[in-house]
């Protein structure tokens, strides 16, 4: 058996040995892009570095980044997809290029994990009107050794890689693939249509920048973006034919088993895999002689494991989002909703998701000890919203079964929007759950009517959505401006009467009021909230001065400045601090705009304190 730690650690020090200098991996949440919700790749959170810009730790760089590709989650439930996984990456940033790279990444996978060349195979990019067939990475890979059969030429769809979003560094991919059937032999000739055939690298030959729809011009500068998917190269590299047999699925599965009562079934063949050189043969596993059985159970079970690790990590990300109906929240949502309608199916019938999600931090937390610190927050929220869907899951399956009942009945082929949109409102049903259950029907769900209702009651939601941008800031009018100090001094202030467990976990500002999420397991007191008001309309009438400076986040750090640091190394980053010297009240990390002085802020009062979400109080407050 290899381990993932092992794997994570082998792929450092490969690289690190070639001259790479190991990051940390980002946050799942991306903070300088708001196209896209979560980090999709190794390369997402480099890009300024990837288009010139340099970067403090280097022109090599390697680590395995959290991602999250919300794009595949239909197909969660098979052997090989998943939401979240792991991104082993390595980087040239304008250092060397194509041949040294698909040297090192061929030395990689043949010396580094003892793969068998002659089950390799390789594709590099055909050519098309915006760039040129890439003979150059063809003829490096020939210069290996490899056969030419084995060399597939792909057109853009299949073999280049861009980020997901408007545009950026990109460029030609060349990738790798394992004949991973024990079974037979090698074929001579490469299909990648066949998939026998897996992926297990890829080398994005950055040469081009996407400057808009169907708009490339030539880089300035030209890098490498490896990515190695780390729970496939684990799979094949213990011989598994399913993901979830690996060491940082199965523990999940074994959880699921003990709690369902049922078995993950798994054949003969990697049963024995599992038994290996150490005494890991999970007892419970039973061998399946008939392949088709309990595939059922199985893909319950996956889906479960699948979503709730993934909730786990969004959630106990330092950026952390907990269930909403908005943006990354709603995926949240998603996720453990439809892991627990799957729990049900398999019979869990008790509360489970944190059960889960205790195994999830056990297995990651060592790699991502960001899970420890936000233990409370990822189990509150899933308690939370356990509670809250259960209770309304049965209701709505039965209204689910006598709607169908009447569409079978009328011959109907689709849910119509109306009824999906009360599953919605009524029910706490996220439209995908909807369409899972209508599939398994046989029946579809008109997606376009159920928008139409959504669009009729959600006027709310919309106001919302115009208004929000990054840093939860509206406009830059002057009214707006003194909120956004005001929210800085809040925070402090929060900190001093309720502790230093107070971290930002969302804020929305308008002309009219701010409001502040935060974490704090209780309601507040009406002593504690006279209290923060005194100390704001305190430094207010002291009449402060507002300073900006800039500095690295490390800085910042050591400086005692709070808020979001990014996770990359030696960005540099605005600190905002309210009073100098002794009497500093709140040094930040912020974008800013901020008012220079504190005198003219008004008076400040808050108007409101809520539950936001478990373990997240809410505060509504106005400069009056
Ligand atoms: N960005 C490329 C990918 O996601 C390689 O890292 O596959």
């Amino acid at each position: 058996m290899i381990t993932a730690k092992e794997l994570r650690q082998k792929y450092i020090d490969f690289f690190k040995a070639k001259g790479h200098t190991p990051i940390p991996s980002a946050s799942l949440m991306p903070e300088n892009d708001p196209s896209v919700l979560f980090t999709t790749a190794g390369m997402h959170p480099l890009v300024p570095f990837l288009l010139g810009e340099k970067h403090p730790a280097g022109a090599r760089l390697v680590n395995s980044q959290k991602c999250i590709r919300t794009g595949d989650i239909d197909e969660v439930g098979d052997k090989i997809h998943h939401t979240f996984f792991e991104m082993l990456g390595h980087w040239s940033l304008g250092d060397y290029f194509k041949e040294e790279a698909i040297k090192m990444s061929y030395e990689f996978l043949t010396n580094g994990l003892g793969l068998d060349k002659g089950r390799l195979a390789f594709t590099v990019f055909a050519g098309d009107d915006n760039a040129p067939v890439d003979e150059e990475a063809a003829s490096v890979w020939r210069s290996l050794g490899i056969k030419k059969e084995r060399i597939v030429y792909l057109p853009k769809a299949d073999n280049w890689w861009e980020p997901s979003g408007s545009g950026g560094p990109c460029g030609p991919c060349t990738e790798m693939f394992y004949w991973s059937d024990k079974e037979t032999s090698v074929p001579e000739s490469f299909e990648p249509s066949d998939k026998r055939w897996v992926e297990i690298g890829n080398d994005v030959l950055m040469q081009y920048e996407k400057k808009g729809e169907n708009n490339y011009i030539l880089a300035h500068q030209k890098n490498i973006d490896n990515g190695t998917g780390l729970e496939r190269n684990l799979a094949i590299l213990n011989g598994f034919d399913d993901n979830y047999l690996i060491d940082l699925f199965w523990p999940i599965i074994l959880k699921i088993e003990e709690l369902s009562g049922k078995k993950y079934l798994i054949p003969v063949l990697s049963l024995e895999k599992r038994g290996g050189d150490e005494d890991d043969t999970p007892l419970s596993a039973v061998a399946d002689t008939s392949p088709k059985l309990g595939e059922d159970v199985k893909r319950s079970m996956r889906i479960i494991a699948d979503h709730l690790r993934a909730a786990v990590m969004i959630m106990g990300d330092d950026l952390g989002i907990a269930p909403s109906n908005v943006d990354q929240g709603y995926v949240v949502r998603k996720l453990i909703r439809r892991a627990i309608r799957h729990g049900r199916m398999i019979d869990i019938q008790e509360n489970f998701t944190d059960k889960i999600a205790a195994v999830v931090i056990e297995i990651m937390g060592e790699a991502y000890p960001e899970l420890e610190r936000n233990r409370k927050f990822i189990m509150d929220n899933l308690v939370a919203e356990e509670e809250k869907f259960g209770k309304t899951l049965q209701e709505g399956l039965k209204v689910f079964h006598e709607s169908i009942k009447t569409l079978k009945h009328e011959s109907k082929n689709a849910v119509d929007g109306k009824s999906a949109f009360d599953l919605y409102q009524s029910y706490g049903f996220p439209l995908e759950l909807t369409k899972e259950l209508a599939k398994e029907n046989g029946l579809e769900v008109d997606e376009v009517g159920f928008e139409e209702e959504f669009k009729k009651h959600q006027e709310l939601s919309r106001t919302a959505a115009a208004g929000k941008f990054k840093g939860g800031l509206a406009d830059h009018s002057e009214k707006v401006t003194a909120y956004h100090t005001a929210t800085h001094l809040l925070n402090a202030a929060l900190r001093q009467v309720l502790g230093e467990h107070v971290f930002q976990k969302g804020s929305n500002i308008t002309e009219e009021r701010l409001r502040f999420d935060f974490s704090h397991p209780e309601k507040m007191t009406a002593e504690q909230i006279k209290q923060v008001e005194d100390l704001v309309n305190e430094i207010i009438q002291k009449n402060v001065a507002v300073e900006c400076a800039e500095m690295t986040a490390e800085e910042a750090k050591v400086r005692g400045a709070i808020g979001v640091f990014a996770d990359k190394y030696g960005e540099k980053v605005k600190v905002y601090s309210v009073g100098g010297g002794d009497i500093c009240f709140s040094k930040e990390i912020c974008g800013g705009p901020h008012v220079e002085r504190t005198g003219g802020m008004g008076h400040f009062r808050i108007i409101k304190e809520e539950a936001s979400s478990a373990g997240v109080r809410r505060i509504k407050a106005v400069l009056e």
